[in-house]
């Protein structure tokens, strides 16, 4: 028995350090590299200057870059001593969309959609002497909509987001053998949404033959329930993002139906813990690792069933 582990660990151990990948020497102009090797391994801290006169593009004076899996925690740069640094402001993007910025440069911020600036005169910012003025606020708008509620046998045209602006309008599409029951569009009017389509069968409704004993069909929350062509198991499918835990069939089975399957949420990731902009969403049950802001180092992040939990750049929920 220790033998077989032993043999599967030397196999598996092998197996993950090979996947993860060297870092190449990254190419740096005006400045220097501690230490300066042609290839670096995965997890590799490496520091970097700049000549007299230039900055690098982080917060403090000298650089730090992490190798991971093949790719640099960030390029490095040397810009000079008046230019600033990408500004952050959360649920809001900085136009144009730079590195660095010279001095005198002017960004313009706008607000994600179902945002609002707090105080509208902080819009635009100035790179003076390579600090940037006062930045602005986004706050959510009072009659911004959450994500609309999943509608059976349905799915939305657009990608998924857990904020939607007043006024705007959604398209919702059948699945096929189904159709609407009245419009098939719903707006977000004083963060509500003013309409919930209905996706109808084609074929006859309610349960087949060998459901009726069983009486209505289970409702699993953030999931829809269909039955299948020959009428005789129940599919469940989850709202987009969640996620399926449990069988993805239900049956009658003595007068009862058989155990349900739950939709687990996703989670909505927090970017002011990133260095880069990372994708929004996770689904539960998932697990990634990304660079930090705040130092060189990784945040290990999981999502269980909405909650994002963080482990690195100073947090432990684990
Ligand atoms: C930036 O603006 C200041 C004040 O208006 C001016 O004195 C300076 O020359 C400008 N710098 C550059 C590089 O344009």
């Amino acid at each position: 028995m220790r033998i077989i582990l032993l043999t599967l660990c030397v196999w598996l151990c092998q197996a993950s350090t090979e996947e993860l990948k060297n870092c190449q020497r990254p190419s740096l102009h005006n400045g220097f590299l501690v230490p300066r090797q042609d290839a670096y391994n995965h997890g590799t801290k490496v520091s970097y200057g700049c000549n007299s006169g230039l900055k690098p593009v982080v917060e403090t004076w000298w650089g730090e870059l992490l190798c991971g899996n093949g790719e640099w925690s960030h390029t490095p740069h040397c810009v000079s001593m008046s230019d600033c640094i990408a500004p952050v402001v959360p649920h809001a993007t900085p136009k144009p969309s730079q590195v660095s910025y010279p001095v005198n440069s002017t960004v313009t911020f706008v607000c994600d959609k179902g945002y609002e600036f707090e105080k509208k005169e902080l819009r635009q910012v100035v790179c003076e002497n390579g600090e940037w003025g006062p930045l602005p606020t986004c706050n959510r708008n009072k009659n911004a909509c959450d994500a609309p509620s999943h509608v059976p046998n349905a799915l939305i045209t657009q990608p998924y987001r857990d904020t939607f602006e007043e006024g705007e309008t959604i398209e919702y599409r059948c699945k096929e053998g189904y159709k609407f029951e009245g419009k098939g569009t719903s707006t977000c009017e004083k963060s509500k949404w003013d309409h919930t389509p209905k996706c109808e069968s084609d074929v006859p409704s309610g349960p087949g033959p060998s459901h009726a004993l069983c009486g209505d069909y289970p409702t699993i929350e953030h999931g829809d329930v269909t039955e299948d062509r020959d009428r005789r198991v129940l599919k469940v499918q989850c709202a987009a993002l969640y996620k399926l835990e449990g069988p993805k069939e239900v049956r009658c089975v003595n007068r009862k139906w058989s155990d349900l399957p739950v939709c687990k949420a996703p989670c909505r990731l927090d970017q002011s813990k990133f260095q880069y902009r990372q994708r929004e969403y996770m689904q539960h049950g998932e697990q990634d690792w990304f660079f930090c802001l705040s130092s060189p180092s990784y945040v290990q992040v999981k999502c269980d069933n909405g909650r994002a939990l963080y482990r690195g750049c100073g947090d432990r929920d684990w």
